[in-house]
């Protein structure tokens, strides 16, 4: 059993990037950061990612190819700021999701490295 499946499969993900773009859509850092006409597809693109990384289908790969979640955000200005409104819109999802701590501490280990990975701008 995957990692997926053990916390809910699809509807976890949908829930908790559901939950994140909420919490996006009223950020003054993030909102301008994301695409306008295109939050429901920015939501999508992230919860196949997810869905992936996690041993879920491998939708994304077959839609946008390989992540290379770097390259693809080089685009954007991640400074400290942007990093810890991300970090924060992101926290409150996963505090407001159905999981149990193991899972939690897993799934918040791995989003806080891959972060903190994507900072592209110094301080
Ligand atoms: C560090 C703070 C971060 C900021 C400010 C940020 C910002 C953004 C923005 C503005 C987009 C474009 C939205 C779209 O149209 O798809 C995006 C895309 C995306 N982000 Fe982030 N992001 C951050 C961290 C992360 C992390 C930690 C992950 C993964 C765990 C991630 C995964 C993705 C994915 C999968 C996409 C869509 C890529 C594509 O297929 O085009 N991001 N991000």
């Amino acid at each position: 059993m995957t990692f997926y499946d053990e916390v809910g499969g699809q509807a976890f993900f949908a829930d908790l990037v559901s939950q994140f773009y909420a919490h996006v859509a009223t950020d003054p850092v993030l909102r301008p950061m994301y695409p306008d006409s295109d939050m429901k597809g920015a939501a999508q693109r992230l919860q196949m990612f997810l869905e992936q990384y996690w041993g879920g289908p491998t939708t994304y790969s077959e839609e946008r190819g390989h992540p290379r979640l770097r390259m693809r955000h080089a685009g954007f200005h991640i400074d400290r700021v942007a990093h810890d409104a991300w970090i924060n819109a992101m926290r409150k999802a996963v505090d407001g999701v159905e999981i149990d701590a193991a899972h939690k501490e897993t799934l918040w280990g791995y989003l806080e490295m891959a972060a903190a990975g994507l900072v592209n701008q110094a301080d």
